[in-house]
C-alpha cells in the first residue's frame, strides 16, 4: 500500500484558497491509499483573536472543507487524514479528521495544546481512537502531541499500524527527530504532514516525514517548498512487534512498574 502527505501553507482565514492549493498538488498522490494534510488545514494557525478562530472553524457535518475532502476520496478511492479547526456547539477543538470514499469516518481532538492554542481550543475529549479502514488500522495525533510518548504507545497498543500526524511545527527540528524514534519504539509507520511558511510571528519548519517501523526516515520533504511525499510500504512490518527473536516490544513490557504514568501530579 502507499501512504502520502501534502506539505503546504494553508491560507489563514481563506478555506477556498487552501482548497485551490491542495487541488494543485493532490493529483501527485492520487495513487496513494492514505493522504495526510497539515494541522488546522481548513483555517490556518496563528489567529489574531478568538473571533478569528471561531469564524474560521467549521462543524464536521456542515463543512465546505470536509465536503471537498469527501469528493477527493471518492474520486481517487483513498483515505484522507487532515487537521481541522472543529466547532462543536460552542466549543472549538484542534482536531484531525479521517475521511474515506464513503464519507466522514471519525475524529481525534488534540489532547496537548501548544502555546496560544490554549486561548482558542479545549483539550480533546474523544480519547485516542483507532480506525480500521480494512487496509490497515489508523491512529491520529496532532502536532505537539509528539512530545508525549504515552499517546503513541496507547495508539500502538490499540492496534494502530499507521499514525497520521497533521502538524504545524515551529520548534527547530525537534519533532522531526522524535517522530522516527516513536515509529521505531512502537514499530509503526508515522506520517507527519507539516506546513511551511510564516503567519505573523511564527515560522513553520516543513521537513514533513514518513518514518517506518525501524525508525528509518523513508521520505522527507524540504523545509520551504509546498510538495507531496509518497511511499510504498509493507504494512506487515508494523504488525511484527519482535525486535529480536526473544523480544516482543509489547509482550516484554512491565506495566505494573508504570503506574506513575497515570498519576495526575508528579513530584519534581
Ligand atoms: C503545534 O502543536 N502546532 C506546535
Amino acid at each position: 500500500m502507499k501512504i502520502s502527505f501534502i506539505q503546504l501553507a494553508p491560507v489563514l482565514g481563506d478555506v477556498q484558497a487552501t482548497i485551490q492549493k491542495i487541488e494543485r498538488l493532490i493529483r501527485h498522490c492520487e495513487i496513494a491509499d492514505i493522504l495526510v494534510l497539515p494541522e488546522l488545514c481548513n483555517s490556518g494557525y496563528n489567529f489574531h483573536s478568538y473571533e478569528q478562530a471561531w469564524e474560521t472553524s467549521e462543524e464536521v457535518e456542515d463543512s465546505v472543507f470536509v465536503q471537498y475532502l469527501k469528493s477527493k476520496c471518492e474520486q481517487f478511492d483513498f483515505y484522507i487524514v487532515s487537521g481541522f479547526n472543529e466547532r462543536d456547539k460552542q466549543v472549538l477543538y484542534n482536531s484531525a479528521i479521517l475521511v474515506g470514499p464513503q464519507g466522514y469516518i471519525g475524529t481525534y481532538r488534540k489532547l496537548h495544546l501548544f502555546m496560544n492554542e490554549k486561548d482558542y481550543f479545549k483539550p480533546g475529549n474523544l480519547g485516542l481512537p483507532v480506525f480500521n479502514i480494512g487496509l490497515c488500522k489508523i491512529g491520529m495525533l496532532v502536532c505537539f502531541d509528539w512530545i508525549f510518548p504515552e499517546v503513541w504507545r496507547i495508539l500502538a497498543l490499540r492496534g494502530a499500524e499507521i499514525i497520521c500526524h497533521p502538524s504545524n511545527l515551529v520548534l527547530p527540528g525537534f519533532a522531526q527527530r522524535a517522530v522516527p524514534i516513536h515509529a521505531l519504539i512502537n514499530r509503526v509507520y508515522v506520517v507527519t504532514a507539516n506546513r511551511i511558511g510564516t503567519e505573523g510571528n511564527l515560522s513553520f519548519t516543513g521537513l514533513s516525514t514518513i518514518a517506518n517501523p525501524e525508525g528509518d526516515v523513508v521520505v522527507q520533504a524540504s523545509q520551504i517548498k509546498e510538495e507531496v511525499g509518497l511511499k510504498d510500504i509493507d504494512i506487515t512490518m508494523a504488525r511484527d512487534k519482535m525486535v529480536t527473536p526473544r523480544n516482543d516490544v509489547f509482550g516484554d513490557r512491565r506495566p505494573r512498574e508504570y503506574s506513575l504514568l497515570t498519576e495526575t501530579s508528579v513530584k519534581r
